[in-house]
Parts: structure tokens; C-alpha cells; sequence
């Protein structure tokens, strides 16, 4: 039981509040080869890296991830047998991570000074079996010793700096730590792991003399370097994901984040990455190295949650397969153990909006099942007591209003997890937080049966606004009343599929679906009539559909929506018969368009449309991230309505597949696989001429919807022909 071992700190003549501490046990096995099994269990306050006798005892990174730190702690246990001899060291170097860098970094405020004078602190066990079934067990205490490590530095935002030189000589005994251990939870979320080396592609002098390692594709992770040099040579480089328009460096858009890593080199050839942290972005620029460097000097390692892929995508057209690539990069790219907004800039935060618009798509990628099922346990753990759910999850900005469209992921998030997967657990785990979501709208609300009179994040970055700001044209109250009726739609059913009573959700769903009805006859912009038809909120969903059409051909076959309206387009456009419509402008290559970002050369999804302009200039130079999945949402619509891969919401999982593609002419094909719990699913659609081929690999019962024709198919390969 890890609980019986005691936490431990630095004690306080330790030197500098900078410099991350490495602890260590030393110990003694005496006949090593009869060792059965050595579990060590252990956790720290901050990020951590454990090392037997000098090797890494996991490729676990970033350990222990992050929780919401004030009531749920993962630990994690690691079989270490191998790494034991008869004299031992065991060592822990603890960073100050999430749980004591200034986050988020734009101001500091109290908080945030309080949270990064927290302790650090380590606990552990190790506990070694032999074959005779004697025990052996070595616990933190006071007899362990700290020293300053070579990290000099490290946090999540501003990078990490490290003495390659240094030795720790000066060992103290380490001091006991008043710490909760009620907090201490076994690993929940997917390990967080190197997943992939990127090498650059060319290392560039820019037009203001930079020396500038372009990897070629914008990713989640850290850099590592290999040189030969002299002890005391430094190695210094910032990270940014974007060339400025003259092609020179820019990351401005970091914010505060200063992203800049320092490295001072021992004697000889070594190789060395950052341990205690990570960054998003594309390029370095090198602002001291020893000598010239080459592109043999660096490889970019790719970080995230180590998740099992699911679901790929491929079609005849080049630029629409690099925006799935897109999709995918951006997925891994925050996919480091909480849904981020993005990995790049002072946030990095596990925005509940982003993440629920997102989560379809995610988890047709990937299996997000894990991920999020921690992730919720987080949210259902930071929501207050009024049943408010906060911006971010791990709540780090307690004092934010909830919001719709925002607070809506504890709602959406488990369903759509079920939906996927098939698995009520998750529903069952959430339910008590999705009821509170639920009825924290109904006291939040100035208007019974509607949300209204509460702040928003409205339809966020929807272009139907004026220059320059942030929100849509979309009316809040609408917005908000229709999430309303969403979640308590979607409750009652989690409700009816776990055996709970929810007769008085039913009833409100109805109330609050009338009210809506009376309270917004019209729309009046994209959005408006994209939520009103995804959300069943209107009588007369064609005339609603027919103006949405309209509206997007009088704005010349583009899309003004923003969070909230995009997506949900495509499907709505799809639903109601505008499928050449919907694939007009997934196929538009101008701006505003999902493929106008791959035409200026992304390699993930940006935050804004026009992050970069068509001039070339920034939409913003600030608050512009350019990976953010959030628009990668389209995603769930090539699967689901273009490849045709769905399923009733009875049949979680594609226990039943529901196969109905909506191909076009212009793309000539497309291939979807998704795996599942019954086993893959490949549909593929293909022009030939005057005709176009179906196949479809189904593992379950399907229902077949081909234009005019309806049928049912048994598990087995299937090839349809059509005009
Ligand atoms: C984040 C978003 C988030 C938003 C709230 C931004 O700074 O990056 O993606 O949802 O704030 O509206």
C-alpha cells in the first residue's frame, strides 16, 4: 500500500526554489537473480522521472499526468525487476509540472502564487519478492537523501534548462511532507509516451539572419539534440509553430510562454531532451549552439497519451487527406492526458467546450475511452457545488463562469463516449455530474425552461462578428437555451439506458424544447439555424434547412460559424438533402474553408480561420494558436455521413452499423476503417466513369441505405453498384 509509505520534500536549507530536486534510496538485493518481482509504485507533486541505477524505469513521460491534483493524485506501479543488481540507486527528479508551474501564465494572480509555492513531493514503494516468497519493502521516509539535480529549471510554460555537467554531490536527507494521501488514485487515464521521432527537414537561415529547424510538421513534444562538444558550450533554442510573413521566426502568438529550452553541455558526444516538460511547435530557432549545427543534430519527439488507433481516412483528393492528417496531428497534439485548447501558448488547458466539440471525432481517431473516462472522473471533481462546471477541467480558473456550449461536455462527452465504445460504465460513473449540469442551468437562468442572463462564450470565433472580435453574431440566450434542451435530451436517454428514473428530465426536456420554440421562431444567422435543426428544435426543420442553405450560398458558398454552429453544419446541411452544398464547402479551398489553412501549408488545425490572411498577415499575432482541433470536428461527418459509417443511438458501439454514404463526384473516393469492439469496419466508395462501387467489410448486422434502395446485410464483404 503506497499509503503507508510517507510523502517527502526537500528540506529547507535546499538551495534554490529553481532547481528541481532528485531524490534518492540506495539499497541492497541480495541475490538479484532470485528475484520474482519488484512493483514500484509512486507519485510526486509536480512531474517526475525515476531511474534505477541510472536506466529509466518506464518510457512513461510526464508523469503522474494531470488530475485535478486537489482531490485525485494517479500513482503508478512499474515492474522493475530487471533493472535491480546487488547494490542499488534509485532516484527521482521531480519538476515542477503541472501542479506547481504558473498556470495559466497570462497574470499572475494569488492563486497562482499559491499554487506554485506548494511543496514538491514524492511517494513511494518498492516492494521486492523472491522466489521464496520473502518481501522486501523499501518506502519513502526521511532516510532517503535530495540533492539539486542538472535541471537548473523547468516548467510547463517557459521550457526547461539543464547543466549536463552537473554532478549531485551534496546530499541531505530528505524531510517528511504533511500531504493528503486520501488523494492517491491508481493510473486512470492512457500512459503518456514518446510515440514518434520527426527529423527536420531542412534548417533554414532566415531573411533577419535566424538559424531556424523547420521539422515539417507542427507537433506536441520536445526536441532532442545530439552533438559532440566542449564542457560549458550552450545550447539555447525557443520553439514556434508558424514562419511571420518575411518567413523569419515568430511565436509572439506564445504569449507568455516562453517555450525556450538551455542546455549546457559536459565533455564528448552526447545526446540529450528536455524531461520535465514539453511544447508545441514546428520550428526552433537556435539562439546558441556550438558550432554549425545539421540536421543530424535534432530529432522532434512526438508526446501524447499513448491511445490506440481506431479509425483512418483516405480519399482521392491530396488536400482533403492532409486536412484528415490535420485532424489527427492536432488530436495528438492535445491529447496529452487532458484535452487541451493547445499545446503551444500559455493556456494549454483542458477547455471543456473545445473538448466536447471535438470528442466525436476523437473517438473515431483513436480510443479515447480511457482519456476521457479520467478526464470526467476530473470534471465530475472540480464541478462546484452549485452543479456549475468551469472553462478548463482540471479547474486551475475556479473563479470562471460556466458557460454553454462549455459546461455542456459533462453531459455530451459521456454520451458520446458510449455511443462509440458501448460501454454504460461511463454513464453510470457520470450520471450524478450530468443531472447537477443540468440543474445548475435551471438555477443559473433569469427565463424558467430557457437559459438566458448568464455569461457566454456564444458561437467563439464565428466570422459573422465584427472585425476583430472573439464572438459570433449568434444571439447567447439561443445558443444557451438550445444546449439546455441538448443535455436534458441526452440525459434522459444516458438515464433510460442505466436503469435510472428520469421522468422529471423528460418533462423538462419537453418544457424547455416548447419554450425554445416560443422564444426563437427565427434564426437569424448560420448558427442559429444549424443548432435549431441539430437539436430538434423546430417544427418545421425544412423551411429551417432551406434558409441555412441560402444563407451559406448568399455568403458565397462560405461559412460564417464558429464553435458552436461548425460542428454541426455539414450534418444538418447533409440531413436535409444539401449534401453538394456540404461538400462544397468542405471541398473550398478559399478562405474561409477547412482547406484554405492547408493551402497556406498547416500541418494541424488552426484556432482561426483566418489565422493566417490570404495577404499573409495574422489574423491576430497574440491569441492565435495554430493547433486547436476544435474545427478538425468535421471529421465525425466524413466518417458518419460521407463514408457512411453509423449507428441508431440504440446501438452503441456499431453493435448494429447503420451504413448510408454520401459520396461526391469530385472527391472520386473515398475510404473510411474504423475498428470496434466487433471488429473493423472499411467502407469505400469509389467513381468509375458513369458509375460508382460500394464496398463495404461489415463485422455486424447492417442496414444498407443506397439512394432508393434499403436493405439489410449479415456480417461479411459487400460490393454495391450504382449511377
Ligand atoms: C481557448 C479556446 C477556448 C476559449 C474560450 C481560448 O483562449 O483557446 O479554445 O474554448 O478560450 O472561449
Amino acid at each position: 500500500m503506497i499509503k503507508n509509505s510517507q510523502w517527502i520534500t526537500v528540506p529547507e536549507q535546499y538551495a534554490s526554489g529553481d532547481v528541481c530536486p532528485v531524490f534518492r534510496r540506495r539499497f541492497a538485493v541480495k541475490d538479484p537473480g532470485s528475484v520474482k518481482d519488484a512493483q514500484l509504485t509512486i507519485t510526486a507533486l509536480g512531474v517526475y522521472e525515476a531511474r534505477l541505477n541510472g536506466k529509466r524505469i518506464s518510457d512513461y513521460v510526464l508523469a503522474p499526468g494531470w488530475t485535478s491534483y486537489e482531490h485525485r493524485l494517479q500513482f503508478q506501479t512499474y515492474e522493475v525487476s530487471a533493472l535491480l543488481e546487488a547494490e542499488n540507486e534509485l532516484t527521482v527528479t521531480v519538476g515542477r509540472g503541472w501542479f506547481r508551474s504558473p498556470m495559466p501564465g497570462a497574470v499572475m494572480t494569488e492563486e497562482i502564487r499559491r499554487r506554485c509555492a506548494q511543496p514538491c513531493g514524492v511517494i513511494a514503494e518498492l516492494i521486492i519478492s523472491d522466489n521464496d516468497g520473502c518481501e522486501n519493502t523499501i518506502q519513502t521516509d526521511t532516510a532517503w537523501e535530495v540533492s539539486e539535480s542538472p535541471v537548473r529549471f523547468s516548467e510547463i510554460y517557459a521550457g526547461e534548462t539543464v547543466d549536463g555537467r552537473f554532478v549531485p554531490d551534496l546530499w541531505m536527507p530528505a524531510a517528511a511532507l504533511e500531504w493528503s494521501k486520501d488523494i492517491l488514485i491508481p493510473q486512470e487515464g492512457e500512459e503518456i509516451r514518446e510515440t514518434e521521432r520527426v527529423l527536420p527537414r531542412e534548417i533554414i537561415r532566415t531573411p533577419a539572419g535566424e538559424t531556424v529547424v523547420d521539422f515539417g510538421q507542427v507537433i506536441t513534444g520536445y526536441v532532442e539534440i545530439h552533438l559532440g562538444a566542449s564542457a560549458g558550450d550552450e545550447v539555447c533554442f525557443l520553439h514556434g509553430e508558424v514562419l511571420d510573413e518575411e518567413g523569419n521566426f515568430f511565436n509572439t502568438n506564445y504569449r507568455s510562454a516562453r517555450a525556450r529550452v538551455m542546455y549546457i553541455c559536459r565533455d564528448g558526444e552526447q545526446t540529450w531532451h528536455p524531461q520535465l516538460t514539453f511544447f508545441g511547435f514546428r520550428y526552433i530557432k537556435l539562439l546558441s549552439w556550438p558550432g554549425d549545427p545539421v540536421p543530424d543534430n535534432f530529432a522532434a519527439l512526438v508526446v501524447h497519451s499513448d491511445m490506440r488507433r481506431m479509425g483512418r481516412l483516405e480519399s482521392g483528393l491530396p488536400i482533403l487527406n492532409q486536412l484528415f492528417s490535420n485532424i489527427v496531428w492536432s488530436q495528438r497534439g492535445n491529447f496529452l492526458d487532458i484535452p487541451t485548447d493547445c499545446p503551444q501558448r500559455d493556456e494549454r488547458l483542458g477547455w471543456t467546450g473545445d473538448a466536447q466539440i471535438f470528442v466525436k471525432a476523437a473517438s473515431y481517431f483513436y480510443d479515447v475511452e480511457r482519456f476521457f473516462r479520467k478526464w470526467l472522473h476530473d470534471l465530475a471533481a472540480d464541478q462546484r457545488a452549485t452543479g456549475e462546471v468551469g472553462q478548463v477541467i482540471p479547474d486551475i480558473i475556479k473563479t470562471a463562469p460556466g458557460s454553454a456550449g462549455w459546461g455542456d461536455a459533462a453531459v455530451i462527452c459521456p454520451w458520446q463516449i458510449y455511443q462509440a465504445y458501448g460501454d454504460p460504465a461511463v454513464l453510470r460513473e457520470q450520471f450524478d455530474s450530468m443531472c447537477a449540469w443540468v440543474d445548475f442551468i435551471g438555477k443559473a437562468t433569469e427565463t424558467p425552461n430557457l437559459w438566458t442572463g448568464h455569461f457566454h462564450f456564444g458561437d467563439w470565433l464565428a466570422l459573422d462578428a465584427p472585425e476583430g472580435s472573439y464572438k459570433g453574431a449568434s444571439r447567447d440566450d439561443l445558443i444557451a437555451s438550445a444546449y439546455y434542451a441538448w443535455s436534458t435530451g441526452l440525459l434522459v436517454r444516458a438515464g433510460e439506458v442505466i436503469g435510472r428514473d428520469v421522468s422529471r428530465y423528460r418533462e423538462l426536456h419537453a418544457d424547455v424544447v416548447n419554450a425554445y420554440k416560443a422564444a426563437f421562431p427565427d434564426c437569424r444567422t448560420q448558427t442559429e439555424a444549424v443548432v435549431a435543426l441539430a437539436f430538434d428544435l423546430t417544427d418545421d426543420p425544412e423551411r429551417v434547412a432551406a434558409d441555412l442553405a441560402e444563407r451559406i450560398r448568399r455568403n458565397g458558398v462560405a461559412i460564417q460559424t464558429g464553435f458552436i454552429g461548425t460542428p454541426y453544419l455539414l450534418h444538418v446541411l447533409s440531413r436535409y438533402g444539401y449534401d453538394e452544398l456540404a461538400w462544397s464547402l468542405l471541398l473550398r479551398t478559399e478562405y474561409p474553408s477547412w482547406l484554405y489553412p492547408v493551402t497556406k501549408g498547416a500541418t494541424t488545425v488552426w484556432e482561426h480561420w483566418d489565422g493566417i490572411r490570404p495577404d499573409g498577415s495574422f489574423w491576430n499575432g497574440r491569441s492565435n494558436s495554430f493547433n486547436h482541433y476544435a474545427y478538425g470536428a468535421v471529421a465525425d461527418w466524413v466518417f458518419e455521413v460521407a463514408a457512411g459509417i453509423r449507428h441508431e443511438w440504440q446501438h452503441p458501439g456499431f453493435e448494429e452499423l447503420l451504413y448510408e454514404p454520401h459520396p461526391d463526384r469530385r472527391v472520386g473516393s473515398l475510404r473510411a476503417e474504423l475498428e470496434t469492439s466487433y471488429g473493423r469496419i472499411t467502407a469505400q466508395w469509389v467513381y468509375k466513369d458513369e458509375t460508382i462501387r460500394y464496398e463495404l467489410e461489415t463485422p455486424v448486422n447492417t442496414r444498407v441505405c443506397l439512394p432508393g434502395r434499403h436493405f439489410h446485410v449479415k456480417p461479411g464483404h459487400y460490393t454495391f453498384w450504382d449511377r
